[in-house]
């Protein structure tokens, strides 16, 4: 456990150099030895990266646009999160073993941590990355107002926490960098939050083919203005409205934030800025893969 308690805030355990929470840990043989099935569908992402946003997209195109049949649930609560523990309650494991097939599951797991039943049985995996700045920035604000994880403390301190790799779910890097490398063997839809910005349509589409599914375009038209951030801000389904105070504030910062490309502008100095940047370089050298920022 390296991140001091505050304020009754649960440390973090670390599982091969990866930090998770305690609770996950404890739970780690159990998480390991879960038994994928050959039709499971998982949504992959580091935290931050707009998980909840796909959680929503994938919902509506199984549900063939369906609204009521999305309602039947938080969003949170529609996919069980494979490594989410909080005893009492049934784990993400025993959630997703009650579950019907098909079934489509959550996981922030960087590649090397992943159950290795996923790999054995080929499921579908649906990744998305967002540019680093953004989702450190969204971490952060997400750590002020989440009480089930560390404090993150002051921005210049939670910088440096994060360019250490030392938040839940390990470095950005490596977890971006495993799953662009794991589409070359596996039947990985490998999306872009900053693509989903541009030209949401464009995307859902390719969500759709992935999933099999063909939208005509009045559904096409539905599911984006559903899955646009001004009405998921709004959908208590979506926006952890449902979520108690001693879990989460959202009076310190919503859930539903932002949800922009570039914020990380109104938070990065030009000092931590630069100093990102040449980070970035040494911990990206050898991967083609990059993020578009501009607009
Ligand atoms: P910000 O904190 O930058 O606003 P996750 O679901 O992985 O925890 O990611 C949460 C981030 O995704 C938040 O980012 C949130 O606002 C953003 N997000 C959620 N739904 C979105 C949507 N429909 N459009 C754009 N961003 C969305």
């Amino acid at each position: 456990a390296l991140t001091p308690e505050k304020e009754g805030r649960p440390e973090l355990g670390e599982v091969e150099g990866i930090l998770l929470s305690q609770a996950t840990c404890n739970e780690w043989q159990r998480i390991q030895s879960f038994q994928a099935r050959p039709d499971d569908l998982l949504i992959c992402t580091y935290p931050k990266a707009g998980t909840t946003w796909i959680q929503e997209i994938v919902d509506m195109i199984q549900q063939d646009g369906d609204l009521e049949k999305c309602k039947r649930a938080p969003v949170h609560r529609r996919h069980p999160f494979i490594e989410w523990a909080r005893p009492p309650q049934p784990s993400g494991v025993e959630q997703a073993e009650a579950m019907p097939s098909p079934r489509t599951l959550k996981t922030h797991l960087p590649v090397k941590l992943l159950p290795p039943s996923f790999w054995e049985q080929q499921c579908k995996f649906l990744y998305v990355a967002r540019n680093a700045k953004d989702c450190m920035v969204s971490y952060y604000h997400f750590q002020r107002m989440s009480k089930v994880v560390p404090d993150p403390g002051p921005w210049h301190e939670y910088f440096e926490v994060f360019m250490a790799g030392k938040v839940g779910w390990g470095p950005w890097h490596d977890h971006v960098k495993g799953w662009w490398k794991a589409k070359d063997t596996h039947c990985v839809l490998f999306l872009f939050y900053e693509d989903m910005k541009k030209d949401l349509k464009r995307e859902i589409q390719k969500v759709a083919r992935f999933l099999g599914k063909n939208l005509d375009q009045e559904l096409l038209e539905k599911i984006v203005y559903h899955t646009s951030f001004d009405v998921m801000k709004d959908n208590p389904m979506a926006n952890r409205a449902g979520v108690p105070l001693s879990i989460m504030d959202q009076s310190i910062s919503p859930f539903m934030r932002k949800g922009t490309v570039g914020d990380w502008k109104n938070h990065f100095t030009v000092a931590q800025n630069e100093r990102f940047d040449e980070d970035y370089e040494e911990k990206m050298a050898g991967t083609n893969l990059t993020f578009f920022l501009l607009p």
